[in-house]
């Protein structure tokens, strides 16, 4: 979830796909005078989803989802700027469909969203996660290793983001006798600003020729996604909040938590607003067992996730479980 600033990739057709898993997944907005809104779904089908996916330079067309599955929702704030598109699904570009520009009868609820496969040219393999292994590029249909020779952080924060994980964390790695590829060594002098969206979009040695051995493939590892749940309260938008760090759920502890907080978690999870719950409520949704990850978090109300908001070094609290926040959200 957090990843969202990461997920929100603009091309420069000003079409975009937000909330979903990855890029090529989400509630359809387009721009319009500077300002995102959305596409209304009456008639919405999946030839005109072929359109978003191929402009979006990812692979086949898979759904036509409702854009309501995405959360957060779109901001009320928001328009919604198209209706009534209609694609013969060959436009390279959206707005090359035939579409109603003036929008009369639809609201949020009706949001488009669009499902496309990802392009697969970059994958972690041979760990415990998808965030986690062997670096591996495609090249000619076929996945091959990366030489660590001039591979840096930069390079290993390219990936981390292309693969909707969280932080690099070990980026410099070289794989052991256990954990090395096979095969075809595709790139070596990979140097990236950090930046790029793609690791293919960072300057490289020819693909193939160079002189490394598998002894000097490159390992890297990204934190796990963040993520927030409630539970104990019998719906997904009430409850104990729990947060996913380092593949573990933990709890977050109450001190100088408030309702802007609040707001933010009921915004992350696409449930509404945050309703006052007493001492006594709250304490009706149990305590947590494992960690305690955050303590002291302040947000300003308008963060997109949790995960934006100030608060102390994960892990570090001076906290019990009796004091792990529990909320309410209006459900939607
Ligand atoms: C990694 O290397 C590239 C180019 O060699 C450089 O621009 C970048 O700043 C380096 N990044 C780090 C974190 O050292
Ligand atoms: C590989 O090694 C050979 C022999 O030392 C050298 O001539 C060649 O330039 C090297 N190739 C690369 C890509 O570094």
């Amino acid at each position: 979830m957090a990843l969202l600033f990461f997920l929100i990739i603009e091309s420069s057709s000003r079409l975009r796909l937000v909330g979903g898993r990855h890029r090529c997944e989400g509630r359809v907005e387009v721009e319009r005078d500077g300002q995102w809104g959305t596409v209304c779904d009456d008639g919405w089908d999946m030839k005109d989803v072929e359109v978003v996916c191929r402009e979006l330079g990812c692979g086949a067309a898979t759904g036509t989802p409702s854009g309501t599955l995405y959360k957060p929702l779109a901001e009320k704030d928001q328009k919604v700027l198209i209706q009534g598109v209609s694609c013969s699904g060959m436009e390279s570009e959206l707005i090359h469909c035939e579409q109603e520009e003036d929008v009369f009868d639809c609201s949020h609820s009706e949001d488009a969203g669009a499902k496309c496969e990802i392009p697969e040219t970059v994958r972690l393999v041979g760990g415990p996660d998808h965030c986690k292994g062997r670096v591996e590029v495609k090249h000619q249909q076929q996945w091959g290793t990366v030489c660590k020779a001039g591979w840096n952080l930069s390079a290993a924060k390219v990936v981390c983001r292309q693969l909707g994980c969280g932080r690099a964390i070990l980026t410099q790695r070289s794989c052991n006798k256990d954990t090395q590829g096979q095969g075809p060594i595709w790139l070596s002098e990979v140097s990236c600003s950090g930046q790029e969206g793609n690791l293919q979009d960072c300057s490289s040695g020819l693909w193939g020729k160079n002189n490394c051995t598998h002894d000097e493939d490159t390992w890297v590892e990204c934190e796990d996604p963040f993520d927030l749940r409630l539970v104990g309260g019998g719906s997904r938008c009430s409850g104990r909040l729990e947060v996913l760090h380092k593949g573990e759920w933990g709890s977050v502890c109450d001190d100088g938590w408030g309702e802007n907080e609040e707001q933010v978690v009921c915004k992350q999870l696409g449930c509404g607003e945050s309703i006052f719950l007493s001492a006594k409520a709250r304490r009706n949704f149990g305590l947590g067992a494992g960690r305690i990850w955050l303590d002291d978090v302040h947000c300003s109300g308008k963060e997109q996730s949790l995960e934006h908001c100030r608060h102390r070094f994960w892990g570090y609290h001076n906290c019990n479980h009796k004091e792990d926040v529990a909320m309410t959200c209006l459900e939607l």
